[in-house]
């Protein structure tokens, strides 16, 4: 996969154009080996989990998902939450970056784990997981306070892989995807 492939803007204006293959796909999480992410993000969030030794307080809740799977997550929560309460958590079947293979939901351990919105904490092993991911090459993709341009309410637990160095750049700025694809394309034209 190229850079192009991670750095990929996926929202209702640009819908999830790269699919990976199954052959491209790997579990970050060697207990939750259904829950698949593109090879090298898969990569990337076991190297971060096992620098922390976290694999038993953080889990995957979410990963991979085909263009059905996320219709049909859509589709179950406007009959169980309604339209407002989707549209703000779910994106649109097609536009999730879950279809490309590089979101990953994530949680703390627990009995219950919300599949919509999964607890994920800022503090302790949470915030260390949140301190060191964009060296990893993940970035926190729907933050509070962006809610306007990312049209998703806030995610604590959707983190996204761009690769690196560009999750840290993107961190250190404070911009979301949006923002940093619209001010890439800025500076090239
Ligand atoms: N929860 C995020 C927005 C998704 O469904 O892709
Ligand atoms: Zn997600």
């Amino acid at each position: 996969m190229n850079r192009s492939f991670y750095l990929q803007l996926v929202n209702p204006w640009h819908p999830a154009m790269e699919i990976p293959d199954p052959s491209q796909l790997a579990a970050p999480h060697p207990d939750y080996p259904d829950i698949l992410m593109e090879s090298r993000a898969a990569q990337a969030l076991k190297s971060l989990l096992a620098r922390l030794d976290a694999f038993d307080r953080i889990v995957p809740v979410s990963g991979f998902r085909s263009h059905q799977q996320q219709q049909k997550i859509w589709d179950d929560s406007m009959k169980e939450n309604g339209y407002l309460f989707t549209r703000q958590y779910v994106a649109i079947p097609g536009c999730s970056e879950h279809e490309t293979g590089l979101a990953i939901d994530l949680a703390a351990n627990a009995p219950d784990i919300d599949f919509i919105r999964p607890d994920f904490p800022y503090t302790g092993i949470y915030g260390q997981f949140r301190a060191l991911a964009p060296s990893y090459g993940f970035i926190l993709r729907y933050p509070a306070g962006k809610e306007s341009i990312t049209r998703i309410s806030e995610e604590p637990w959707h983190f996204r892989y761009v690769g690196v160095p560009y999750a840290s750049i993107i961190t250190n700025r404070g911009l979301v995807l949006e923002e940093y694809a619209d001010s890439n394309e800025r500076s090239v034209s």
